[in-house]
């Protein structure tokens, strides 16, 4: 696999960040002041996160408290409402459409669900960002593809229709395809809800190679505290559309918010 921030071949790479200090690298991600509504609910109420490049941000919270509609943010599916979203140093409001799907490829996302396409192998899963947003040839395709799968060790789930991998094999799948583009900066929701907590610990390990080996940016939502505890540089607990509590594992089981220490109490709950 090809460093975070080397785009593959074929892929148009964004230039480098608009304001670049010497202290502090560009964050990979920044929401600046982002609300978000759906009617009159707000969901995300004028939050503010920075990531840097190169670090695992968990986002932690009950369900139903924004952290996929965060998500969606980051990688343009949705708009706020107020507030702006950055990735690079480039807000994405700013950006025409060609600079937008330049920026998208430069992120990966694993959904809740995996979402693979059901009637289409595993290996063609894994191929088809390659076919769809590179100029690569055929058996290069094919060749990352089986790469890919190797990383997440599933070589010998090429051939293989979606349908007949377990849940921890799909995410797995869905990870691999995530990866397919050498993306510098993965998002991931929930990779361990509903697996076991050894399966959950390998995809654990995988996000943590990404790091350690690539460089990766990670944003990962997660309910799964041991999860939290080896992958995240930065917890952050979303509570009510906003940051209640934020810092390392440590700090958060000693946070003044009863709910926070609660939330890091239920170590392993999923859901
Ligand atoms: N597209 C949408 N339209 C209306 N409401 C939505 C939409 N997406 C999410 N919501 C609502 O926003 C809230 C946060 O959702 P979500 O981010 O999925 O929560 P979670 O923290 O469990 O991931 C929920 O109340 C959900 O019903
Ligand atoms: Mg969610």
């Amino acid at each position: 696999m090809m460093p975070a921030g080397t785009a593959p071949p074929g892929i148009a790479t964004p230039e480098a960040g608009a304001t670049v200090s010497a202290e502090a690298p560009v964050p990979a991600i920044a929401l600046e002041g982002v609300t978000k509504r759906f009617g009159t609910l707000t969901v995300l109420d004028d939050l503010t996160l920075a990531i840097p490049p190169g670090t695992c941000c968990c986002v932690l919270g009950r369900s139903g408290t924004g952290k996929s509609v965060l998500l969606k943010h980051i990688i343009g599916l949705m708009q706020p409402d107020a507030g702006r979203v950055l990735v690079e140093g480039r807000d994405l409001a700013t950006l025409d459409r060609r600079e937008l799907s330049a920026t998208r490829l430069r992120m990966g996302f694993l959904f809740q669900n995996a979402a693979l396409f059901d009637s289409i192998t595993v290996g063609e899963n894994v191929a088809f960002p390659m076919r769809r947003h590179t100029d690569l040839a055929e058996h290069e395709i094919l060749d990352r593809a089986r790469a890919k799968l190797g990383a997440v060790g599933l070589a010998d789930a090429f051939d293989k229709m979606p349908g007949s991998l377990s849940g921890g094999m799909r995410k797995r799948a869905g990870l691999a395809r995530a990866l397919a583009l050498d993306a510098a900066i993965l998002l991931v929701d929930e990779p361990s809800a509903g697996l076991d907590p050894v399966t959950a610990g390998e995809i654990d390990d995988l996000l943590a190679g990404l790091k350690t080996d690539h460089k990766t940016t990670l944003v990962v939502v997660t309910h799964n505290i041991p999860s939290a505890r080896m992958l995240g540089d930065e917890l952050v607990f979303l509570h009510q559309g906003r940051v209640l509590a934020r810092g390392d594992v440590e700090a958060l089981e000693a946070s003044d918010d009863e709910l926070v220490r609660a939330f890091m109490a239920s170590a392993g709950a999923t859901g």
